[in-house]
């Protein structure tokens, strides 16, 4: 399923979205309880992303390629804040990302409230409509491949842990589903909340949270979709008449405009383009001050990588099943993403990638997969929006060695009631994480050593925003 709008836009030539894919809706289905809710909450979510990308208003934006050019290059790319990640954000910064949230996404902010009940330990509130409704206490944010659904399943066996349909349904990474959708699909478990307001916690396990990469960043992105529709559609035209490529017309009316609409909402919107008009800064809209807690399951993303090659058919049809066709998978998507940070810079590829041109929306799946293990990346972005103190970052190896012990302390970082050691037995044992990789050939040298390369700097990143220096050890990878 595709949800981005952008990407509907050639469907000719159009590679399937290696996000969203069936057998990760499937993994982060499972976490879900009843399997007929689950076939109706699927089919309505279908609806209604087919109805959000029919019905997306066309803005006519036509910025000049001057302006356009002004905005993309005049905007200085802050890398760090100063505060970023190590304080809480004053009421004023809050009052700040609130008001761009509801700029970037109107209806979002439009169904939650100013504040939530602060005699509920879960974020709830009752609507004017006179229901009750909740948003998730926490995240389990991700990642695939890694253990995050694994995690989610060991969570569910403590008494005080909330599901319901939206635990897996990739709201946030999912641009076609509305505020309204996940506040409804929600329901079930504010019940509960409603009973047992002191104790009872709901979580979203949805792995798509974390990495905001463009085809899971379209929330944050309208003004860009609504500048490419129109367009698009232009260049279509072109071509019945004059015969002119679409990719043509793309490239020379549509890509650089499109970006320019995006930025040009990120100024009127009072935040910075490259470093705020993010996903991120949207949640923390939607929390105001009571933000969740966030968790991300961290694996080596060579290994990581791997696993999500063989836990796909398509990679096996196109490159082949063995680790030469990883090799030959590595080789094209780390050219194609060098090749894109050597015109935009890395930071700008990882995160805009088949928005910036024809070159890159033709590379196949965009390279998403690579994207994903860019942790150090995206945390720091993260961080801007939910300080590092509501962040517990685990390390895959901690939660399937040390299982027992690593969720104590995810109970103790959770706030839930304690548990005795046979509850946490029980946890440990939940959700055994089965790998794709078992029996299959190790990565040859080649692929290992530009994979190493390409994620050297966001694992040293990861390192020193979490203060663990066991991630900065997957950038020595064995020789074999
Ligand atoms: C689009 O922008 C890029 C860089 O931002 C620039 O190199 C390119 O020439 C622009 N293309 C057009 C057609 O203006």
């Amino acid at each position: 399923m595709h949800t981005f709008v952008t990407h509907r836009r050639i469907p000719a030539h159009k590679p399937p979205r290696t996000s969203n894919t069936c057998a990760e809706k499937i993994l982060s289905l499972l976490l879900v309880t009843a399997s007929v809710a689950l076939g109706f909450a699927c089919v309505a979510a279908l609806m209604q992303t087919f109805q959000q990308s029919i019905s997306v208003k066309s803005l006519p934006i036509r910025l000049q390629a001057k302006a356009a050019e002004e905005i993309m290059h005049g905007t200085a790319v802050t890398t760090t804040s100063a505060t970023g990640g190590l304080s809480e954000p004053s009421a004023d910064e809050i009052a700040r990302l609130r008001k761009a949230a509801r700029l970037l996404d109107p209806e979002l902010m439009e169904q939650v409230p100013d504040k939530f009940d602060s005699e509920i330990k879960n974020p709830c509130w009752s609507a004017s409509s006179g229901e009750f409704r909740c948003l998730p206490y926490f995240y389990i944010t991700g990642m695939f491949h890694a253990g995050a659904v694994s995690l989610a399943e060991k969570l569910r066996q403590h008494p005080d842990v909330l599901w319901d349909v939206c635990s897996g349904c990739q709201f946030w990474g999912e641009e076609g589903k509305s505020m309204a959708f996940y506040l409804d699909n929600m329901k079930e478990a504010s019940k509960f909340i409603k009973q047992s307001p002191e104790k009872k916690v709901l979580f979203d396990g949805s792995p798509s949270t974390f990495a905001f990469y463009w085809a899971a960043a379209g929330k944050a992105h309208r003004a860009y979709a609504e500048a490419m529709k129109p367009c698009y559609q232009s260049c279509v035209e072109l071509l019945n008449v004059q015969k002119v490529p679409v990719a043509t017309c793309m490239t020379e009316k549509c890509y650089n405009a499109s970006l320019a609409a995006d930025a040009k909402r990120a100024v009127e919107a009072g935040i910075d383009w490259d470093t705020e008009a993010h996903n991120p800064l949207l949640m923390r809209g939607v929390y105001g001050d009571r933000p969740p807690k966030m968790i991300l399951v961290a694996r080596d993303p060579i290994a990581r990588l791997y696993s999500a090659f063989h836990g796909y058919p398509h990679y096996h049809n196109k490159y082949g099943k063995s680790s030469a066709g990883f090799t030959a998978y590595v080789e094209d998507q780390v050219g194609a993403f060098r090749a894109c940070a050597k015109d935009y810079g890395e930071a700008r590829c990882a995160l805009y990638f088949e928005a910036l041109g024809h070159r890159e929306e033709v590379v196949y799946f965009h390279a998403d997969q690579l994207m994903r293990g860019m942790y150090g990346l995206f945390l720091e972005i993260w961080y801007r929006f939910i300080p590092a103190s509501n962040w517990m970052v685990i390390n895959s190896e901690d939660l399937f060695q040390r299982p027992k012990e690593t969720m104590a302390k995810v109970v103790d970082f959770l706030g839930l009631t304690k548990v005795d050691d046979d509850a946490l037995a029980r946890m440990a044992n939940a959700g055994r994480m089965s790998s794709f990789t078992n029996g299959q050939e190790p990565i040859q040298p080649k692929a290992r050593q530009m994979l190493t390369e390409l994620y050297a700097p966001y694992n040293t990143k990861l390192a020193k925003l979490t203060g663990d220096v066991r991630f900065e050890k997957w950038n020595e990878q064995p020789q074999n």
